[in-house]
């Protein structure tokens, strides 16, 4: 026999006015649960809503508004002239199993596809960077002189006049006038050779990557990296099924013949030639020649990454390898995170013509087209020279920055650590005296409260001497000098 409806057995807890849950939602989840538990099996009768109303004491349209909802999932069937009924037919076999377990604490392996693997395989940072200590992060910009106030102005005044068509769909390259600030900014101050058509406005550095990647690599192609390397390059680059080829680099940058013995057919080459990550090493002119005319011959991309190539402490920003190239041959990526604040997550390409079409239709289909709001504030804010006076600034902060950074460590490391003067860039290398492991020092460093990665993280088949890589332009004098202090009381304790 069919169970009667009765209100006791199937609503678990009273419905309360006071448990800042909507009376509708206590209802619906107290009759659903009781569908889904077979405590109200199927074709049970519901009572009316007038009645099932007046026993609950709630108004008569919150029930019908939970029957309709009931019906409208398939829990409730409503026949006419003759009521509510639990629906038929509900597939309780599927029903009746049991939620499954927290996948995450289970130990059976769920596939995931090979080429996501690599995200987890691959880590940016020596340690998780969000507890590391600030001194001596990599690639971190002074965010406390950011010019906030600049920005909020510009924002708000956006927002307030911005035609609201703005607020609808924009161009997958990217805002036509912020496109067209970047190239003038390549061709005055990088020696990009560019149009506006050329720039693709993308979601920071690490997106053009993988766009890169997906755009110009099948499964399975070659890709040549420097090695030590950029991780961020790398997990692009396998995320789209390439297969690496880790190059080493001599004092004029990667040597490409080195790279032509180890794979004759790569499609494509990723570098840093304005000041190698992690290296710094500048690649010489004649290697540039050699690289593009490696990638002329063999119909290969040239991937070039200019994050921090502004930042340059003597004479002026190298001209880029793309201003070299005769036979659109270069992808150039450049960021914002460097130059203004990370979290922006805007960067930009620029593609050969014959490349356009295709990387804006991938783009399309992946993010859309970057923030439109972000687009907006940074056209005026490079139009109305802040871009270029920050940049002025942030120049000689973070030449102050490594200056007060290598004076420290001179004074107070010498017998420990090795380190010169850079012209250009975000960290310094620190090479350690002879007999000492970088990677166990490194974790000693963070034991004492001092992020300084090692070296051979960065490292993949070159074995180079030990080093620590210290980053300055984001870390106050003050903690600078704290964080050298700190290397030396442990340096202090190995009794070497
Ligand atoms: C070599 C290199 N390229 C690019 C970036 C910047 O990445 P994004 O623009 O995604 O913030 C970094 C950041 O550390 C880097 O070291």
């Amino acid at each position: 026999m069919k169970k009667k409806f009765d209100l006791e057995l199937f609503l678990n807890e009273p419905v309360s006015r006071k448990n800042g849950i909507s009376l509708f939602h206590q209802i619906y989840e107290g009759l659903r649960r009781a569908i889904l538990s077979k405590r109200l099996p199927s074709g049970v009768k519901m009572p009316s809503s007038r009645l099932l109303a007046k026993d609950l004491k709630v108004a008569r349209n919150t029930v019908m508004d939970v029957y309709d909802q009931l019906i409208a999932e398939g829990f409730l069937d409503s026949k006419a002239r003759t009521g509510t009924f639990v629906a038929e037919n509900l597939p309780l076999e599927l029903l009746e199993t049991k939620r499954a377990e927290n996948p995450a604490k289970s130990t059976i392996s769920r596939h995931i596809a090979k080429r996501a693997r690599v995200f987890g395989e691959t880590s940016f940072w020596f340690t998780p960077i969000k507890n590391a200590p600030r001194a001596f992060q990599m690639g971190f910009s002074a965010i406390d002189e950011f010019p906030i106030e600049i920005w909020a102005r510009i924002s708000s005044r956006k927002i307030r006049t911005m035609p609201r068509k703005q607020l609808d769909y924009g161009e997958a390259q990217g805002y036509p006038p912020l496109r067209e600030e970047i190239a003038k900014y390549l061709t005055a101050s990088r020696g990009v050779r560019c149009e506006t058509s050329q720039v693709i406005i993308i979601a920071g550095s690490q997106q053009g990557l993988d766009l890169i990647a997906r755009v110009l690599l099948d499964e399975g192609d070659e890709a040549w990296i420097e090695d030590p390397k950029y991780n961020g390059a790398k997990a692009a680059l396998l995320g789209a099924g390439a297969k690496l080829v880790h190059v080493p680099l001599d004092s004029e940058g990667l040597i490409v013949k080195k790279g032509e013995q180890l794979s004759k057919k790569a499609r494509l080459a990723y570098i840093t030639p304005s000041h190698q990550f992690p290296l710094g090493v500048v690649m010489s002119l004649p290697r540039r020649l050699e690289l593009l005319e490696w990638a002329n011959k063999n119909s290969a991309w040239i991937v070039e990454d200019d994050y921090d190539s502004e930042f340059r402490y003597e004479g002026k920003p190298l001209m880029t390898l793309q201003g070299l190239d005769n036979n659109n041959r270069v992808i150039y990526i450049g960021t914002f995170s460097k130059v203004l604040f990370p979290s922006l997550r805007l960067g930009y390409l620029v593609v050969p013509p014959d490349l356009v079409e295709d990387f804006t239709n991938a783009l399309s289909f992946i993010l859309f087209h970057a923030p439109m709001l972000e687009q907006l504030i940074l056209t005026d804010f490079i139009r109305e020279g802040h871009f270029g006076r920050h940049i002025r600034r942030m120049r000689n902060l973070y030449a102050e920055r490594q200056k007060v950074l290598i004076n420290a460590v001179k004074e107070n490391l010498e017998d420990f650590l090795k380190i010169e003067k850079d012209v250009a860039g975000m960290h310094a290398v620190a090479w350690l005296k002879k007999g000492l492991n970088d990677a166990e020092i490194a974790k000693k460093a963070l034991e004492q409260g001092v992020y300084a990665p090692p070296l051979s993280f960065y490292c993949t088949k070159v074995k180079l001497p030990d080093a620590l890589l210290l980053g300055y332009t984001g870390i106050a004098p003050a903690e600078i000098l704290a964080g050298v202090e700190r290397l030396k009381g442990m340096f202090k304790s190995l009794k070497v």
